[in-house]
């Protein structure tokens, strides 16, 4: 009889022929999860060149529109993010303890510590200021499409302006990035409102005014949650059954006008119609109108916001928003500093990615490489080090293959790396002092002098 195959073999422990006991590798995964922590994100080297592709498009729009970047720690304190109008945003926070007690947490938006950095120099500081960034925030948010718990924002903000020549310029930028990407009014809309005139439609309904920020952070959850629990959301803020009604009439409305008659009937001045209309008459003969809609129902689940609010959508409206903004001339005071008018945006990088994909608009990018070094063998190894090395001295991008895989499949892993050229490197040829270059694309290849090819390697 055949003795037993009892042992190890390729990674796993065999008691018969047929019965394996346990996979080598699954003994560390009952030790260990390898999953990335749920709702945050790997970039393997093809989603780092799209996310290097969407940065260099946020980066150069920023330039283009004098803006200078900066950024600030991941970790913040926490009472930071704590806001006494129930922001949504309060209850996501990754937050913890630190061993010296503080309590901290990851920024969830950027908005804070750029208050929190713009205080700190308020004196030095000339203004107006014009700051961007692109951090990285995290928040623990119920995963949806579009929302996950970890995310890119890009920031626009200008700190120090008053006059709406700030929120022109940001939404013009916003769109300018739009336009970059390959998007256009067909794709994307601008919704614009204004948090004064959503202020007196509140007042209009006598909704006393320490409760307003509180009803105007319900009232963004309106997509979110069905309309029974809003309603009984919008009831603990102490609003009563005849104001809903009213409210929601409000709501219904698509136009300014209607808004302004509406008001005008309950006897109430309508704030930040003319800011509104201003606004999107300026942004109109900028050539921007056709991406605008005014939007009674953009609120902004912020409720640091003070006048105008912003938020870019998917114009098939499938997806969550993309980007969303406005002003918020009190943050600053609140967090103690000297008040400073102040707006911005944020633009996250998880759903404008979802409907670059969804549209067929995902750019296709390559590595870019202009020389891949193939020796033969492994003698040929370290003069093939020392030619790549030349090469990089001269600012080429020169990748060394040192595999020795066959040469078919070295150019074939060269094409996939789309090198221009591969310098192959043979023992006959090295031995004269010559080199073979082959050009990727014509296949066409040519034996150089080592040396003139170091001297111009381009010819
Ligand atoms: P926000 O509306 O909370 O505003 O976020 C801005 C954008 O960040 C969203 O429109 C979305 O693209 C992205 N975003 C937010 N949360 C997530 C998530 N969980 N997953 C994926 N993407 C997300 C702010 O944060 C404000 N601080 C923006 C601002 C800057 N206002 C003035 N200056």
């Amino acid at each position: 009889m055949a003795p037993l195959p009892l042992g190890w073999k390729g990674g796993t422990f065999w008691v018969s022929r047929f019965v394996p006991i346990f996979h080598f590798f699954s003994l560390f995964k009952s030790f260990m999860d390898t999953q990335p922590v749920k709702g945050t994100r790997d970039f393997y080297p093809e989603d780092m060149r799209l996310r290097n592709w969407l940065f260099g498009i946020w980066r150069s729009t920023a330039r283009t529109y004098g803006f200078e970047e900066f950024d600030a720690c991941v970790l913040e304190s926490e009472e930071l993010y704590i806001r006494k109008a129930g922001d949504e945003i309060t209850g996501q926070l990754y937050h913890f303890e630190d061993k010296g007690g503080r309590r901290l947490a990851l920024r969830p938006e950027l908005t804070p510590s750029l208050a929190r950095m713009v205080m700190a120099r308020q004196k030095a500081l000339s203004f107006p200021i014009k700051w961007t960034s692109i951090p990285q925030c995290f928040r623990y948010e119920r995963m949806t499409r579009g929302r996950k718990r970890e995310h890119y924002q890009w920031n626009m903000d200008v700190v120090g302006q008053p006059l709406n020549a700030a929120e022109i310029e940001l939404i013009s930028a916003l769109l300018t990035a739009i336009r970059a990407m390959g998007l256009d009014h067909s794709h994307v809309r601008l919704h614009l409102n204004d948090r004064r005139l959503l202020e007196s439609i509140l007042s209009s309904l006598n909704v006393p005014e320490d409760r307003r920020q509180g009803v105007l952070v319900v009232m963004d959850k309106r997509d979110k949650i069905s309309p029974e629990h809003l309603e009984s959301m919008l009831a603990e803020q102490g609003l009563t059954g005849v104001q809903l009604g009213h409210l929601n009439e409000f709501l219904g409305m698509t136009s300014l006008e209607q808004v302004k008659a509406r008001l005008a009937q309950n006897g109430g001045t309508a704030q930040g119609v003319k800011e509104l209309e201003d606004l999107m008459g300026l942004l109109g003969r900028m050539g921007l109108g056709t991406f605008l809609t005014f939007d009674i129902t953009v609120v902004r689940g912020l409720s640091y916001y003070t006048g105008t609010v912003f938020e870019l959508k998917d114009a098939r409206g499938q997806l969550r928003t993309l980007a969303g903004g406005g002003r918020y001339d009190s943050l600053l005071a609140h967090l103690g500093g000297d008040p400073v008018p102040a707006v911005g945006f944020g633009f996250g990088d998880v759903v404008i990615l979802e409907l670059l994909e969804d549209l067929g608009l995902v750019p296709k990018l390559n590595p870019a490489m202009d020389f891949v070094v193939i020796p033969f063998s492994e003698t040929e190894i370290h003069q093939g080090l020392e030619i790549a090395q030349a090469l990089r001295e001269q600012g080429l991008s020169v990748d060394m293959d040192a595999s020795l895989r066959r040469l078919k499949k070295a150019l074939q892993r060269a094409e996939e790396t789309h090198a221009q050229r591969a310098v192959l490197l043979m023992p006959d040829e090295l031995a004269k002092g010559e080199v073979v270059v082959r050009v990727m694309a014509t296949r066409e290849e040519q034996r150089v002098n080592l040396k003139k090819f170091l001297a111009s390697p381009r010819d």
